[in-house]
């Protein structure tokens, strides 16, 4: 089984993802802003200004300056961080890109935000576009040309980011054509903004030096002392960033020292190689370095789970799954001795098997488990709607789908919060699996929790629907316990978590039996004794199921809510 990951303490991976994504999507919202406000430029300087007035309330003043200043150092301190926390700077090629770009920005836009945020609040003065292109389109091509590169440098950094970050999402493939053109044309046209302003400026310079006095007139009424202060807080922001990147290298070397000292683990492949890596190293980690190619959509950000492998018995050695890990596993539903490679760092030798091909890709992501299936001991839960062939026969198609898809979510909405997971849709009916994480006591006292919460729910569901329904909605619902096969089933393109065998045909008969009993719920003797509960008091059968030898001992419980089920653990 699985360690658990304890939900008590803070896993820093998890807090360092979310604030990379937020302080990365603030700095996007301005940029794509600012790159409209560029287009504008094609229009006129002043249509240009009319929108920068509106976008410098935003943004140079407080809090919104603040927010954006305090969003591109965090990002820029989480890029070094993610710099310094690789074991290995061998990745795939976009993933090499995205840093090195990012990198690259800090000091390509140092002097814009100087000569912009710096200069306005220094010298005091709200910078205008007629001063920034003047600036670097008249009295300095060449910054002008730097800055320029400077904007699709982090246009392309952000693209990607956004890019890897939406790609795992079930509605970004149709989008992403539309996006594309976007990405495309937004900063060419921004660019071919900024070059019509600035050459309307150069020709208005040619004929008159009157406009540059206008435009640096605050810097040349400035004291001297503050435009001093303005180039030395350049230069020392220059030094601080040479300093912070050589620190980063200094401290990955020490660090490589230091666990070369300090014990090793060996990573053996199913397919019979075997590496030796310092403890504290990823998994993924470990491949790259020895260059076996191992998917990793997400590069190793715990997002997309192809990386995932099967470590076995060794489950148990592993430090449990940070939130990021857990979050991850649990939604693709992974058997209980899968991991991820990029989040996983063994202190012990410890044995792999790669659940995907080194080509998986974003559509990958979402495969449920991944493996095959596993026998395990699960409680199984089928329920049935019942009288639906009336209810067609009274209602037009477009309301009994209307009544049956409010009864499916609510029972799949109790199935959640039981911790069940739906497995598969069986026409008036559907079958959950409780237990899949291996504890089979508290599957059992789930699946009666979960058989009692769909009552309360299906009553609900009956009063909100009262002028709907002629009668109101039944349903009869079957609980049972036994080893069956678990695992990710049906065809490549809808795989879903689901279970096979003798103890899911037994569940389904036992839910018909409901009927024959006049019950809603019959709970199978074996579930009620694993879990704890005492069904004594209420009426026992012996249920005779087709197809199979011997019968199963079961309760017929009008109201599973009578039922006391004890706490788990
Ligand atoms: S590489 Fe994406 S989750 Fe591990």
């Amino acid at each position: 089984m699985r360690p658990k990951s304890s939900p008590k303490r803070i896993d820093l991976r998890a807090v360092e993802k979310s604030l990379r994504l937020w302080s990365g999507l603030i700095i996007s919202i301005f940029v794509i802003l600012h790159l409209i406000n560029h287009t504008l430029g094609l229009i006129s300087l002043e249509a240009m200004e009319g929108m920068r007035s509106y976008l410098s309330v935003i943004w140079f003043d407080l809090p919104g300056a603040a927010l954006l200043m305090g969003a591109f150092l965090l990002h820029f301190f989480l890029s070094l961080f993610s710099l310094y926390s690789r074991s290995t700077l061998r990745m795939p090629l976009w993933e090499g890109t995205q840093i090195t770009l990012g990198v690259l920005i800090f000091p390509l836009i140092l002097v814009h935000i100087v000569g912009t945020q710096g200069a306005g609040h220094i010298i005091g003065f709200r910078p205008t576009y007629e001063y920034v292109i003047f600036a670097i389109w008249v009295s300095n091509p060449i910054l002008g040309l730097q800055q320029s590169i400077m904007l699709v440098i982090v246009w392309g950094h952000m693209c990607m980011g956004l890019h890897y970050w939406l790609r795992l999402k079930n509605w970004y493939s149709r989008w992403s054509p539309f996006l594309l053109g976007c990405a495309v044309v937004l900063p060419v046209i921004a660019l071919l903004g900024f070059v019509r302003i600035g050459r309307e400026l150069d020709r208005s310079h040619a004929r008159s030096s009157k406009i540059q006095e206008r435009v640096f007139g605050p810097f040349i009424k400035a004291e001297p002392e503050l435009v001093a202060n303005l180039y030395a807080l350049e230069n020392n922001l220059y030094a601080i960033f040479g300093v912070l990147i050589v620190s980063v290298l200094v401290a990955r070397f020490i660090r490589r020292l230091y666990r070369n000292r300090h014990g090793v683990y060996r990573l053996s492949i199913h397919d019979g190689r075997s590496l030796t890596a310092p403890e504290g190293q990823t998994i993924l980690e470990t491949l790259r370095i020895a260059g076996i190619p191992h998917a990793s959509v997400c590069g190793g950000r715990g997002r997309c789970t192809t990386c995932r492998v099967h470590v076995g018995e060794a489950i148990k050695e592993l430090h449990p799954p940070g939130e990021v890990e857990q979050k991850a596993l649990t939604r693709i539903r992974a058997e209980t001795e899968v991991r991820l490679a990029c989040q996983t760092r063994p202190h012990k030798d410890l044995s792999i098997k790669p659940l995907l091909p080194p080509s998986a890709t974003a559509r990958d992501a979402n495969k449920v488990g991944g493996i095959q299936g596993r026998e395990q001991k699960i409680a199984i839960m089928f329920i049935d709607i019942r009288g639906s062939t009336k209810l067609g026969e009274e209602k037009l198609p477009y309301d009994v789908l209307f009544v049956l898809n409010q009864f499916f979510a609510e029972m799949a909405a109790a199935l959640a919060e039981t911790s069940g997971h739906y497995a598969q849709f069986t026409g008036d009916g559907l079958m959950g699996l409780y237990g899949i994480d291996g504890n089979i006591v508290k599957a059992c006292r789930d699946a009666i929790l979960g058989a009692a919460a769909m009552i309360s729910r299906l009553e609900k569901l009956n009063a909100r629907l009262k002028n709907e329904l002629k009668e109101p909605l039944h349903m009869g619902i079957g609980v049972h316990a036994g080893e069956a096969i678990v695992g990710a089933m049906g065809p490549p393109s809808a795989q879903n978590f689901s279970a096979i065998g003798d103890v899911v045909n037994v569940t389904a008969r036992l839910e018909s039996k409901s009927k024959e009993y006049k019950c809603r719920l019959v709970l199978s003797k074996a579930v009620a004794e694993i879990a704890g509960v005492d069904a004594s008091n209420h009426p026992a059968h012996s249920a005779d199921v087709r197809g199979r030898d011997g019968n199963v001992d079961v309760f017929a419980v009008d109201d599973p809510r009578d039922l006391v089920v004890p706490a788990s653990a």
